[in-house]
């Protein structure tokens, strides 16, 4: 059977900006912003996606594309070696991480979005009246697992549909609606008493604070971005592997970025003016996991019309999450009807029915060696992963493809952004690795015990090592 392509141009671009955009932006995004200082925080990140999250976009997009496989069968093929294939195993594992702990917090949307609806016709939501104890009380056991087996299901229920019946219709239908609710809940949180003390944390730019600032705030940004803009997993390698045309991948992963970056922005501009209005502080809030739905939830419940405001918030929400889960299990189900020939409805069946489970114990939520499971996935777990695997990605392009991946970024690229494929590769074969493994060793506390110049040193030396080592390996360079 012939592998499958999207139907349309727009197909491809809404499909990974809907993989983009998703609860980083909107659940992750402010409060990750909050908890670093506001707009210090914002100008650092917004550097890091321009500067690190496009050129590592476009790493993916050039293996995808060129490979026309799952991350497995990509990386095997165009490098000649099975040991690269190996790796490609990686990404599936990080993809069944990522969803697994995704649907839980998709279950909590679905949930809020649920009783908020209903309260459109009856009784007010039970969360307005004590946010805190209704969050604690839905957030884990068997509540939340039931809420993940339902996202879960939605999840599934497009990725059955297929690349163009499911992802790319549904995508089409996500996208937009997402742009439109969020525009307009922006524009009204601006009328909010508060709003102009919100604007000011937020978004005005302080260059002393900044680089007060800055290093501490490096090893957060550098995870958000690449949250946000889905790297390191592998989802923008199998999107990319769709594409059956010579499209200007340098110009869409422009688009996806800007797009991206928008509804990060406005998500901020929503929820920092409502929580302003209320007197929250967001820099005081002990921020976390529960902070958006007990912080808003609480300032929705003293709005006029709050009811239907967190009807609308909380749908933009759950359609964003959705549009970025269905990537996160098409890497396991592209996975297995490549190398498999599963077909895809038995493929879905396979990888949900794992998730189902390991969601499910994100979703109880145990404590294992003193570490609760949902957080250690949520948080460490994913930052490691997402790192590591865009690093390998990105020597992958530089090291094993060099020229063919310079050729494939130019395969369709106006003069302009061809001219740029000898740097991007310069910077993603060399300065990037060095940086993302630098942001590994800051992950792990090494940065505090070894002082940040060894580390970035220590960086720099295992990163050479690296390349050497690749290219000793006559079977891998
Ligand atoms: N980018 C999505 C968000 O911001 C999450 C996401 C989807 C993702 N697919 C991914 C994150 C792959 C990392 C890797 O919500």
């Amino acid at each position: 059977m012939a592998r499958e392509t999207w139907a349309t141009r727009a197909g491809f671009i809404l499909a990974a900006a809907g993989s983009a955009v998703g609860l980083g932006n909107i659940w992750r995004f402010p409060w990750v912003t909050a908890e670093n200082g506001g707009s210090a925080f914002l100008v650092v990140y917004l550097g890091i996606v321009l500067l690190v999250g496009v050129p590592g976009l476009l790493g993916e997009f050039v293996v995808g594309r060129r490979g026309k496989k799952s991350p497995v069968g990509a990386l095997r093929d165009l490098s000649g070696s099975r040991l690269w294939g190996l790796w490609g195993v990686f990404y599936v594992v990080t993809a069944i991480a990522l969803i697994s702990f995704y649907s839980v917090v998709g279950g909590w949307i679905l949930r809020y979005f649920g009783e908020s609806a209903l309260g459109l016709v009856g009784a007010r939501p039970a969360y307005f009246a004590a946010p805190g104890q209704y969050f604690g009380g839905v957030a884990a056991g068997i509540d939340a697992l039931a809420f993940h087996l339902l996202f879960l299901g939605l999840t599934a229920l497009v990725v059955f549909g297929g690349v163009r019946r499911g992802i790319e219709l549904g995508t089409k239908v996500m996208m937009p609606a997402v742009l439109v609710l969020l525009v307009g809940l922006a524009v009204w949180a601006g009328t909010r008493p508060g709003a102009a003390e919100a604007y000011a944390f937020y978004l005005r730019f302080d260059l002393a604070t900044v680089r007060a600032n800055f290093f501490d705030v490096l090893g957060p940004a550098a995870g958000q971005a690449l949250f946000t803009l889905s790297l390191g997993a592998g989802t923008m390698i199998t999107y990319a592997s769709y594409i059956d045309e010579d499209r200007s991948l340098p110009f869409d992963g422009t688009v996806i970025a800007v797009l991206n970056t928008l509804v990060g922005v406005l998500a901020g501009l929503v929820v920092f003016p409502l929580l302003f209005s209320l007197g929250v502080d967001p820099a005081q809030t002990a921020p976390g996991p529960g902070a958006l739905f007990v912080g808003l939830a609480g300032a929705f419940a003293q709005l006029p019309a709050g009811t239907l405001v967190a009807t609308a918030f909380f749908g933009v929400v759950v359609l964003a999450a959705l549009s970025s889960s269905i990537s996160m299990l098409e890497i396991p189900v592209s996975f297995l009807v490549d190398e498999y020939g599963l077909t895809r409805r038995r493929a879905v069946a396979v990888v949900t029915g794992a998730v189902v489970v390991t969601g499910g114990i994100c979703a109880i939520n145990p404590t294992i060696w003193g570490t609760a499971v949902f957080g250690f996935v949520a948080g460490p777990l994913v930052d490691t992963l997402l790192t590591a695997g865009l690093a390998a990605v990105l020597v992958f392009v530089g090291w094993v493809m060099g020229r063919d991946a310079v050729s494939e970024f130019r395969s369709g690229a106006g003069d302009l952004a061809a001219g740029l494929a000898t740097p991007w590769l310069l910077g993603a074969g060399v300065a990037l690795p060095v940086f993302l493994f630098f942001t590994l060793l800051t992950n792990f506390g090494v940065d505090a015990s070894l002082g940040f110049w060894p580390t970035v040193a220590v960086a720099v030396v295992a990163g050479g090592a690296a390349f050497a080592g690749l290219r000793t390996d006559r079977s891998l360079v």
